[in-house]
């Protein structure tokens, strides 16, 4: 029996295959290699001395798809493949719906086929839009703002309809808060296209000599230094949670959503001054205007994975930081 991660090349997926290899799990992993590499694969071989089937297909292609299922004896899927930029998801909206709806549905269409009905499905802490109160509960109102975590929300909805219409579905929800880091290795790591979107990695550039400066977007957000305050988990401590999830479908049916974060906010600026100090890198930055949709502050209330999963962030920020400037160490141009 073979557990199947969609994006398995991806950032998240990579580190997600060395946790399941290494815990005696058969992988197969199916990507696009529209965002992830193959050479991250590679690397996943490295780590772990362990092989593993990879399919190059689209989840849109429904028969590459069916071949997966046909050749291989899947008990659960691990599915992270999906677009996943929030900015680039308001400039085209449409062709975020296509990939991740459509791909969802043609993804549950072939796993019914095949009477699998177990999945982790990669969600956001997007979906909680601007909440009213940190830090964040499952429970609390969900609210996405922008096309991307609007497509996670709608995903959630169609797996809870999935399963009341067929209680033999067993599903796990995995709110991300913001994953930074890399494996320990310094051998698979986070390598976004372009000009980075995200915090940790641009700083890593910056520090990396690739980029002059860090621009802060805003200090003047209701925060204790006025710069904005999220929840960073260690990429690895993120994996094994999905791990855990994956453990607890195997005997459990439903639909459950859970917060994976450490339930520590830290400003752009506690980052910085972390990072230079884990480091010894000096990280300049200027403080420019906000950058539009983003909210003050956003962190885990992660008691409910630590009840029902057993899973608690054992990284701390200083891990996070040495391993996420390992990885660009080693890696200056990515892979
Ligand atoms: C973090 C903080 C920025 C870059 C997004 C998605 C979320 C998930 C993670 C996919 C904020 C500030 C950032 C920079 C900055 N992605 N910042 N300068 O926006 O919390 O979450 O990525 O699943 O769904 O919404 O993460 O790393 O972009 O920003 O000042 O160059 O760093 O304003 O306060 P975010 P981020």
């Amino acid at each position: 029996m073979s557990i199947l991660v969609t994006g398995g090349a991806g950032y998240i997926g990579s580190h997600v295959c060395v946790e399941l290899l290494s815990q005696g799990y058969d992988v197969v992993v199916v990507d696009n290699f529209s965002n992830g590499k193959y050479e991250a694969l590679i690397r996943v071989k490295e780590i772990t001395a362990k092989e593993f089937a990879v399919y190059e297909a689209d989840l849109l292609d429904n028969k590459e798809l069916e071949k997966v299922f046909a050749e291989n004896d899947i008990e659960a899927v691990i599915h992270l493949a999906g677009l996943k930029a929030v900015g680039e998801s308001v400039r085209i909206p449409l062709k975020y719906y296509h990939n991740n709806i459509t791909g969802v549905l043609t993804l549950c269409d072939i796993m019914q086929e095949y009477e699998v009905k177990k999945m982790v499905f990669s969600s956001s802490a997007t979906v909680y839009g601007n909440p009213e109160s940190v830090p964040v509960a499952e429970d609390f109102p969900l609210n996405a703002t922008n096309p991307y975590g609007r497509t996670k929300l709608m995903i959630e909805e169609i797996l809870q309809d999935a399963y009341i219409s067929d209680n033999d579905w067993s599903i796990a929800l995995i709110r991300y808060f913001n994953p930074i880091g890399a494996h320990e290795s310094g051998k698979i790591g986070e390598d976004p296209k372009g000009i980075p979107n995200n915090l940790m990695p641009f700083i890593t550039q910056v520090a990396a000599g690739k980029r002059d400066r860090l621009n802060i977007f805003g200090d003047d957000y209701d925060t204790h230094d006025g710069t904005g305050v999220r929840d960073y988990i260690h990429v690895v401590d993120l994996a094994k949670g999905h791990l855990k999830a994956l453990e607890r479908i195997m005997y459990t049916k439903g639909v459950d959503a859970y917060n994976l974060g450490t339930g520590i906010g830290y400003s752009v600026l506690d980052i910085v001054k972390v990072f230079e100090k884990t480091t010894g890198k000096d990280i300049p930055y200027i403080i420019i205007d906000r950058r539009s949709g983003d909210i003050d502050k956003c962190y885990a209330d992660p008691t409910k994975a630590s009840k029902q999963l057993g899973w608690k962030a054992g990284k701390n920020l200083e891990d996070m930081c040495r391993d996420a400037w390992n990885w660009q160490k080693n890696n200056p141009n990515g892979y």
